[in-house]
C-alpha cells in the first residue's frame, strides 16, 4: 500500500468511518466447516489459548483461560475480519478492518498458517506484517479450529 493511501485508512480509521459490515448471522449460518470440531477444541487448547479467549457477549467464558494478547475469537466465523472491539491490532491487521475480508474457511487456514504472508497477499503489500506471532503447521488443525470455532457461533444454533 502506497503511503498515502495507508495514511487515507489511517485518518478514515481515526475519524471512525462507518465499518463496512457484511457481516450478519445468515452468513456465519451458510459456513460449513470441513473440519472437526471436538479435534478442533484440542487444537484451541493446544495452540491457540495462550493468547486467545472465545468469550461471548454475555462475557460468559466458552474456551480459553485469560489469553489477551490475541483478540477474542468469538463469532468470528463468516463475519468481517480485524474488527474485534475494544482490540489493538497491529497496522497491517487494521488495514484489513478496510476491505470486505470475511473468515471464510479458506482465508481463516490461510491466515493462521502464516498471517504475515495472509497480510501481504491481502493487502498486496510486501511489508505487511502481523502481530499474531503464531503459525498453525498442519491444514487439519487449521480447518479443525475453524469448525470449532464455529461451533461456538450463535449463528450455528439454528
Ligand atoms: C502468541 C500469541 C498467539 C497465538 C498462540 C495465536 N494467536 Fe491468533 N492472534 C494473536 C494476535 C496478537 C492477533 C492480532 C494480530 C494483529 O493485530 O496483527 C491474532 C489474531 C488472530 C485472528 C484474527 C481475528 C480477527 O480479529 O479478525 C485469528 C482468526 C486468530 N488470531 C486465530 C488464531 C488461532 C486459531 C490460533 C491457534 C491455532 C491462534 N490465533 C494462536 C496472537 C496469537
Amino acid at each position: 500500500m502506497k503511503p498515502f493511501v495507508a495514511t487515507a485508512t489511517a485518518i478514515a480509521l481515526m475519524l471512525g468511518a462507518p465499518a463496512l459490515a457484511a457481516t450478519d448471522d445468515a452468513e456465519t449460518a451458510a459456513i460449513e466447516p470441513s473440519g472437526d470440531a471436538a479435534a478442533g477444541e484440542t487444537v484451541f487448547g493446544r495452540q491457540c489459548a495462550t493468547c486467545h479467549v472465545v468469550k461471548d457477549d454475555e462475557g460468559e467464558l466458552l474456551a480459553g483461560r485469560n489469553g489477551r494478547q490475541g483478540p477474542n475469537l468469538y463469532n468470528i466465523t463468516g463475519h468481517h475480519a480485524a474488527v474485534v472491539e475494544d482490540f489493538k491490532y497491529g497496522k497491517s491487521m487494521a488495514e484489513v478492518a478496510d476491505t470486505d475480508t470475511i473468515w471464510t474457511e479458506e482465508n481463516f487456514v490461510a491466515y493462521v498458517k502464516d498471517p504475515t504472508d495472509w497480510l501481504r497477499e491481502t493487502l498486496d503489500d510486501k511489508k505487511a506484517r502481523s502481530k499474531m506471532a503464531w503459525k498453525v503447521r498442519d491444514d487439519k488443525d487449521a480447518a479443525d479450529v475453524f469448525a470449532y470455532l464455529h461451533s461456538l457461533s450463535p449463528g450455528d444454533a439454528e
